[in-house]
């Protein structure tokens, strides 16, 4: 199976974003991830779409744009129209999760759907097969370096078997403390897609973090 490794850019340097892309643009990241956090359904606050329409002209890898914010249902549209290939929703925030999910297709993005660590997958079932992205959040989204909480791992397994029984076509998804240590813990469960901020931009190195980081996660035996 083909690894997928997204930088998340919140651990980059915000002052100079663009080298920043095209950093790990050359070391081989596959989509670039973008944290958007309103201060309400998590305690941070970052970019908006504005951020990121800047920075769409200036690299080919596709976004995928993490929204961390009470009724995401709002602001699908500017996030879509900014350079949001896929667009992650989290399922705690959506009234009518099928429905923003199918207004994304019709937008003309990809559908992501992220899982607080306490949230059961039974919330989705009855959604993935409109979903392209299934995001188990292996740390309570707000901040980056937190420490990956294994207590996911039974759900990723379970997420992992209901995407080969029901055949489905979407990627599967982690956030949160993915290194060299557990990205093949996460693997293993069945993630394809590893999404890194500290263990990528907390290296002088970047492109060699990535390569690292595949190398790690493709030594699952
Ligand atoms: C956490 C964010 C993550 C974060 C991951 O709320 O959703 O994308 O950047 O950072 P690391 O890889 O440092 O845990
Ligand atoms: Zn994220």
């Amino acid at each position: 199976m083909r690894i997928k490794i997204a930088p998340s850019l919140l651990s980059a340097d915000f002052s100079r974003l663009e080298e920043e892309v095209k950093e790990v643009e050359r070391g081989g990241a596959d989509l670039l991830h973008w944290d958007v956090m309103d201060g309400h359904f998590v305690p941070n606050l970052t970019v908006g779409p504005s951020v990121i329409r800047c920075l769409r002209d200036r690299t080919d890898l596709p976004f995928n744009v993490h929204l961390m914010i009470e009724h995401p249902e709002k602001y699908l549209g500017r996030f879509v129209e900014a350079g949001g290939d896929i667009v992650t929703v989290h399922v705690e925030t959506c009234r009518d999760l099928r429905r923003t999910l199918s207004s994304l297709r019709r937008m003309g993005a990809k559908a992501g759907v992220a899982l607080n660590p306490e949230t059961p997958l039974s919330s989705v079932e009855g959604v993935v097969e409109e979903v392209d992205l299934l995001l188990v959040m292996t740390v309570h989204p707000g901040f980056g370096s937190q420490r990956f909480l294994k207590s996911t791992l039974p759900k990723l397994r379970r997420a992992g078997r209901l995407v080969r029984e029901r055949g489905l076509d979407l990627d599967l998804a982690v956030d949160g403390g993915i290194s060299v240590e557990t990205a093949p813990l996460a693997v293993r469960a069945g993630a394809n897609l590893l999404v890194a901020g500290t263990a990528i931009y907390g290296q002088r190195d970047r492109a060699l973090a990535i390569r690292r980081l595949r190398e790690a996660a493709c030594s699952t035996g």
